[in-house]
C-alpha cells in the first residue's frame, strides 16, 4: 500500500498533518525504518515522498463482548447491547434463543471487560416481596456476592438474594441534593441501603426498613462499611412500624406495590414533609392513576397534600417507565 516516509524528527507534525488531510489509514501500525518513519495512506498525497510498503493491521481491543462472541449469525442480531454491572458481577437479559450461546456469551463478556468475574443471565422476571430474580450462571466464579460502588458510597450484597438496580444511582444522588442537612429520613424499602446510607452523609438519622432478612444483614454491614452509625435498620414489615417514626422524608422505592403503602407514608410523615414515590406507568398517561390514588388516600386522612415534581426515572418495559412522584403533605 502507498506509504508517506519522512525522517523520524518530522514524524509527530506529519501524523498531525495526515489526520487533517484525513488519509491516514488508522486500521494500519506506523512502520520505523532505519531513521524513517513510514505513514500508511489511503493513497498519494501532495508535498510528501510516497513509497509502497507493507504493513501489520493495528490490533485494537475490542470495546464489545458482540465483536468477539462466536455464535451463529442468524443469532447475532438478538445479542444485546447492554447488560447490568453489579460490582464485579454482569447480569445480562438473554431472549430464549440466545439461552443456548449463554456460555459462549459469557466468556465474551469475561474476555473483554477484565474486571468482570461472574456472569448471569435474568432466569425470571423481579418476583415476589423481595423483588428478587432468578439467575442463571453463564461463566466465570460460581459466587453471587459482590462490592458495588456508587454515589461515593460502598454496598456489598448478593444479586441473588436482595434487590439491587445500578440503574436507579442518578435518581438517588437526585434525592441526596434535596435532602436537607439534620433531617429524619425513613426510607420505607431499604434494601441494601443504597438510598439510607447516601442520604445518611446529610441527615440526622435514618431509619431504614425492609422485610428480607438478607437485605437487613447487608444493610448492617454497608452501615459499618461506610461508617454510618445514624443508619437504623429495621427488619420486619414497615406497616408494624409505619406511624410511630415521624420523618421529614419518605422514600417508597417499591415501585410495583408503593400505592399500596400510602397511608402507612402518610403517617409517618411530619406536616410539611416530604414523600418521593414510586411507580410504574404507561407512556400515555404517567402520573395520573398514582396522583389520583394520593389524594384518595390524603384525603381519607384528612390531609393535603401538594405535588412538587414528577418525572420518568426510567425506561421499564416497552411503552412503560419506572416514575417518581415527589410530593407534601399538609396535615
Ligand atoms: C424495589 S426494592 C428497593 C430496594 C432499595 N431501596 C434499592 O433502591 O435498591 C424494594 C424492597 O422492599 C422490600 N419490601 C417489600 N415489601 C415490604 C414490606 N411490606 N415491608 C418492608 N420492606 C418491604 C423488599 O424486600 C425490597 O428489598
Amino acid at each position: 500500500m502507498f506509504a508517506v516516509k519522512v525522517p523520524k524528527r518530522e514524524a509527530e507534525k506529519t501524523r498531525r498533518k495526515l489526520i487533517e488531510l484525513g488519509v491516514l489509514a488508522k486500521s494500519y501500525s506506523v512502520k520505523r525504518e532505519g531513521e524513517f518513519i513510514l505513514f500508511p495512506v489511503t493513497g498519494p498525497v501532495e508535498g510528501f515522498e510516497i513509497v509502497e510498503a507493507e504493513f501489520e493491521k493495528t490490533k485494537r481491543r475490542p470495546h464489545s463482548y458482540r465483536e468477539v462472541v462466536e455464535v451463529p449469525e442468524e443469532v447475532r442480531p438478538l445479542l444485546p447491547s447492554s447488560f447490568d454491572i453489579i460490582g464485579d458481577v454482569a447480569i445480562i437479559e438473554l431472549p430464549e434463543k440466545l439461552m443456548p450461546y449463554g456460555k459462549a456469551i459469557g466468556e465474551a463478556i469475561l474476555k473483554v471487560h477484565r474486571h468482570i468475574k461472574a456472569v448471569f443471565a435474568k432466569g425470571s422476571k423481579i418476583e415476589g416481596e423481595y423483588r428478587v430474580r432468578e439467575l442463571i450462571r453463564l461463566a466465570g466464579e460460581r459466587r453471587t456476592e459482590t462490592l458495588h460502588r456508587e454515589n461515593g458510597i460502598r454496598l456489598r450484597l448478593d444479586v441473588a438474594k436482595v434487590y439491587f438496580s445500578p440503574r436507579l444511582a442518578t435518581e438517588r444522588m437526585r434525592i441526596f441534593e434535596k435532602t436537607q442537612p439534620g433531617e429524619i429520613v425513613f426510607d420505607m424499602f431499604a434494601g441494601v441501603g443504597p438510598y439510607s446510607i447516601l442520604l445518611a452523609k446529610k441527615a440526622k438519622l435514618v431509619f431504614a426498613c425492609d422485610i428480607n432478612p438478607w437485605a437487613v444483614r447487608y444493610l448492617e454491614e454497608n452501615r459499618k462499611l461506610n461508617k454510618m452509625p445514624n443508619v437504623v435498620p429495621i427488619l420486619g414489615d414497615v406497616r408494624k412500624i409505619a406511624g410511630r417514626i415521624e420523618a421529614d422524608r419518605v422514600i417508597m422505592n417499591l415501585p410495583k406495590f408503593a400505592d399500596r403503602f400510602l397511608r402507612e407514608a402518610m403517617l409517618s410523615v411530619k406536616d410539611g414533609g416530604i414523600v418521593h414515590y414510586y411507580g410504574f406507568g404507561p407512556e400515555e398517561n404517567l402520573f395520573f392513576e398514582h396522583e389520583a390514588k394520593i389524594n384518595g388516600i390524603a384525603k381519607g386522612l384528612g390531609f393535603h397534600v401538594e405535588f412538587l415534581d414528577e418525572r420518568k426515572v426510567r425506561p421499564y418495559a416497552p411503552r412503560q417507565f419506572n416514575i417518581a412522584i415527589d410530593f407534601r403533605v399538609l396535615k
